[in-house]
């Protein structure tokens, strides 16, 4: 099985993202909704994979985020689907602080 390599992009400041918000990012032609949950940061697509919602614009229950169109759940720490009308689980991105900065990995062209 081969691993696919991570490239860390710098996306902004930590400050971006205060705690419990969400701030969403453009890397490499993806829109990542990064939020700040309270054991740290997580990054999944913002893109809801039933048809689209802006996943980052939905209330945060806990752990779980509410797509703004048709209320499907996802785990934002995982990208699992909980709810329909969604049945694919969203992409997660590793994300990690540098001093101040705030990094993405994104997989590799
Ligand atoms: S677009 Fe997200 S639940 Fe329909």
């Amino acid at each position: 099985m081969t691993q696919q390599a991570i490239r860390f992009v710098k996306v902004g400041k930590v400050a971006e993202v205060p705690p419990g918000g969400r701030e969403t990012f453009d890397v490499d032609g993806r829109r990542i909704a990064v939020f700040r949950l309270d054991d740290g940061f997580y990054a999944i697509e913002d893109i809801c994979t039933h048809d689209g919602g802006p996943l980052a614009e939905g209330e945060v229950e806990g752990d779980l985020g509410v797509c703004p169109r048709h209320r499907a759940r996802f785990n934002i720490r995982t990208g699992a689907v909980l709810s329909l009308p969604a049945f694919v689980p969203v992409d997660t991105y590793p994300v990690r602080v540098e001093g101040d900065d705030l990094l993405i990995g994104v997989p590799e062209e």
